[in-house]
């Protein structure tokens, strides 16, 4: 008994000792919200427990390694039997059961705490897809963003996670993707065929103005790897003001655009230009094949005799319908998604391959 109270004793001021070294190393970046605020307060909690429980159990194994080594090739000893330690026992069942319990109601907590907003709090969804995010602003009528997301600091934002390709039962097969900021220490994944009420939601008040970076956590395709953008803007709250009207002038003149020029309607909305550089459009992505060569590539698909298309658009139509018809020099097949058929409208996609044919002017 005194030997386990001073395995007990030993482990835990190496542990300590092991703790504080280990949160000495800058390990995270600074907090860049309330909710990472929190959560950091349980980490370093369940960082001392943790390595606590690792050093008692490493002394105690240690001292037994050395005290019932083998002595000599003729040591053939064994270990008195013994039918067990009540006292013994129930301390090891109860204090991981004290500790997992405390854990588990300061987790519930915090997670409540997290999860606090006001009735009126903003809500943006979050558009994952193959391979981009996207900024939907319910609360201000509704427009969508592909350049980023903007949000006021000081206040707390309501984030909504959806798939918007995945069709149950159909071939637009979209991945789940995961939408995680660093700095404010949260990640949620958006998952295909989760919507409505059940969809994937979390919380974040920003903290710090600044520019962050998201990044995709699911390993979800080929542009995974690609899937990240320094695009998260915090910004004080009469920036965000100003923002925000320019956001929905831009948003009406998209409207009013979609009249004049549907292709670019389309290409904006479709979220091309996540992956695709289109000079014209002010795309620049870099996951698939640049737009600005796409007649080099329809002189190449001819020449190789990989397309059926008569025509510039006609070959850009076949390259969204079926998109590993022809694949561009430098691109492995299988990048872009093959829902493009089917989520957008014949009249989309001829609207779209005309425009992009055209290298971006209107009808
Ligand atoms: Cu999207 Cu990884």
């Amino acid at each position: 008994m005194k030997r386990i109270l001073q395995f007990v004793v030993l482990g835990t001021v190496l542990g300590v000792i092991m703790s504080a070294l280990f949160l000495l190393v800058p390990w995270f970046p600074k907090d860049g919200s309330t909710q990472s605020n929190r959560d950091r307060t349980l980490f370093i909690a369940i960082t001392y427990v943790s390595f606590v429980i690792l050093m008692v159990v490493v002394v105690a194994i240690a001292y037994s390694l050395w005290k019932f080594r083998q002595r000599g090739p003729s040591d053939l000893r064994d270990g008195d039997p013994t039918h067990g330690n009540t006292l013994l026992e129930v301390v090891w069942t109860a204090i991981p059961l004290l500790i997992v319990g405390i854990f588990g109601v300061w987790g519930a907590v915090t997670l409540d705490h997290n999860e606090a907003h006001a009735a009126n709090s903003r809500v943006i969804t979050v558009v994952a897809y193959s391979f981009n995010f996207e900024y939907r602003y319910d609360s201000d009528g509704g427009f969508t963003r592909n350049d980023g997301l903007y949000v006021p600091v000081g206040s707390t934002i309501v984030l909504h996670m959806i798939t918007p390709l995945f069709t149950p039962g159909t071939t637009n097969t979209e991945v789940i993707h995961g939408f995680w900021v660093p700095e404010w220490g949260i990640k949620q994944d958006a998952t295909p065929g989760v919507t409505g009420k059940t969809v994937g939601t979390t919380y974040v008040t920003p903290t710090r103005v600044g520019t962050y970076e998201v990044q995709c956590t699911e390993l979800c395709g080929q542009g995974h790897g690609e899937m990240h953008f320094k695009n998260i803007h915090v910004l004080s709250k009469a920036a965000f003001a100003t923002w925000l009207a320019g956001a929905k002038a831009d948003a009406a003149k998209a409207k009013a655009q979609a009249k004049s020029n549907p292709g670019l309607s389309v290409f904006n909305t479709a979220g091309c230009s996540g992956c695709h550089t289109f000079t014209p459009a002010k795309a620049a992505g870099k996951v698939g094949p640049s737009l600005d060569d796409v007649t080099a590539d329809y002189t190449a698909a001819k020449a190789a005799g990989k397309t059926k298309a008569t025509d510039l658009a006609g070959f850009i139509k076949e390259s969204i319908i079926d998109p590993n018809a022809y694949i561009a020099k430098g691109f492995a097949p299988g990048i872009m998604p093959k829902s493009f058929g089917t989520s957008l409208s014949s009249k989309q996609i001829d609207d779209l391959s005309a425009y992009l044919a055209k290298g971006g002017s209107g009808k």
